[in-house]
């Protein structure tokens, strides 16, 4: 079976083979530590054998309760932000048809999955609230923590309207939560009201928690196979188990740490398909909360091209030369469009007729890097064979243990996640919580 590949020959003209295999030594350790929890935020390692420790009762479980669910909503919300958002929106949308909400019937295998809880928009509540109010819909309400304040604002609405919709009772069937197996105010309530429940294990943080029910269950309900992604993952689990040439994970953390330490400090995760779109958000999450902290990380950015050629394009060829390029290439396309000969040729694109659209596409790629290169901006690439359920759980395991490897190789503790606390400390002094009087007092000062 084919699998996905990392080539980093484009990068050899900022770091040479040697600088990057001078890593090794320490990625060797990095994947030790992973393995055996010898390193920093070790509380946080249960994503490493994650795949191969997924039972077929889960799988079933999450199937079974994403059928029901189906079977009683024409719409499910996904609420959660962060890590409890980002894998499922990266998977779904990677997977379904690009105009999917825009049918009139849809795919009548699919119900529509919806997320909220990843803002405070207003009206981005407010519209959803509209949509909703005549349509059947469930909720699958999920938090680590259990106290996210955005998640906890979008559920208590939804929590509320499905209930004057439909009563109590059904309401109760139609909402599942996803949270800690103890801990936090959705526990309690999930408990108190008999909501279906599932849990997301302690040693499992939110950014990696995509191949656990926070991300399977609105996968299974958007009527693609979680088996496959993570029969998926688990091949990839497989392949990285040691630190030797083969790996793959080893390659890509030591070359983007190797170009960090020659002072290209922003990557750009770089996609040609528009379906991609959010898996460079949820990568950039992966990364961001992973590696920057305490002064250090390299910074991660995402473009779609050959959109973002023509806004971005101009600053990648010829800005600041401190970034470097990965990007992620798809192979084969599931379906085909041919650009049509035209007897007039008046826009004088007869020279592509007959051609695939993607044939176009793998030019732009091409002709890209090479600019790139010859911009002196260094180039990863790495190729998915295709869009479907096994390369994509292949590819999120991927990220995954390369992010832990960086981090470590970064010397940073790449589990945790102080910085995020900053800004809530702030927002709750601000809407004066209780409990947050102090801060209120201090921070009302400084207006
Ligand atoms: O990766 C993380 O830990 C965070 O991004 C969390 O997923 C995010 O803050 C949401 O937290 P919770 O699931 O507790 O609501």
């Amino acid at each position: 079976m084919e699998s996905i590949k990392v080539n980093v020959k484009d990068v050899l003209q900022a770091v040479t083979a040697e600088q990057i295999e001078a890593l090794n030594p320490e990625a060797s350790e990095a994947i030790d530590k992973l393995h055996k929890g010898t390193g920093a935020g070790s509380d946080f390692l249960g994503w490493v054998s994650l795949p191969s420790e997924t039972t077929d009762a889960l799988i079933a479980d999450i199937n079974a309760v994403a059928a029901d669910l189906a079977a009683r909503c024409e719409y499910v919300v996904a609420i959660g932000i962060g890590g409890s958002y980002l894998g499922a929106k990266a998977v779904i949308e990677a997977l379904s048809d690009s105009f999917a909400s825009l049918r009139d019937k849809g795919d009548a295998r699919r119900t529509k999955v919806l997320f909220a809880g990843q803002n405070i928009g207003e009206e981005y509540l407010n519209e959803l609230q509209d949509l909703l109010k005549d349509k059947s819909f469930g909720i699958i309400v999920i938090s680590k923590s259990g106290t996210t304040t955005e998640p906890a604002i979008a559920f208590r609405l939804l929590k509320e309207q499905l209930e004057a919709q439909v009563g109590k009772a059904e309401a109760a069937k139609r909402i599942v939560a996803i949270t800690d197996a103890k801990r936090g105010a959705l526990r309690q309530l999930a408990t108190e009201e008999g909501y279906k429940t599932f849990v997301i294990a302690d040693n499992v943080g939110g950014r990696f928690s995509v191949l656990t029910p926070v991300g399977l269950l609105p996968i299974a309900v958007a009527g693609f196979d979680i088996r496959k992604l993570i029969d998926g993952a688990c091949r990839m689990e497989k392949a990285t188990l040691d630190a030797d040439s083969t790996n793959p994970c080893v390659l890509y953390a030591t070359t983007r740490n190797a170009l960090y330490r020659h002072g290209k400090k922003i990557e750009i995760l770089v996609n040609y398909n528009p379906k991609l779109h959010f898996f460079g958000e949820w990568w950039k999450q992966l990364y961001g909360e992973s590696e920057g902290k305490d002064g250090k990380g390299i910074f991660p950015a995402a473009v779609d091209n050959s959109t973002d050629l023509h806004s971005m394009g101009q600053w990648i060829q010829d800005g600041e030369r401190i970034i470097f390029e990965t990007v992620l290439s798809v192979e084969h396309m599931a379906k085909e469009t041919i650009i049509p000969s035209d007897k007039d040729n008046l826009d004088g694109l007869n020279y592509l007729a007959g051609k695939h659209v993607d044939e176009v596409n793998k030019m732009a790629e091409l002709g890209t890097r090479l600019a790139h290169v010859d911009g002196k901006v260094p180039n990863m690439r790495i190729t998915i064979p295709a869009l479907n359920e096994e390369y994509l759980g292949e590819l999120i395991y991927f990220f995954e243990k390369s992010c832990g490897i960086s981090g470590y190789l970064l010397g940073v503790n790449p589990f945790n996640q102080p910085g995020v606390e900053a800004y809530k400390r702030n927002m709750f002094a601000l809407l004066a919580k209780p409990g947050y009087e102090a801060e209120t007092a201090a921070i009302q000062k400084r207006l």
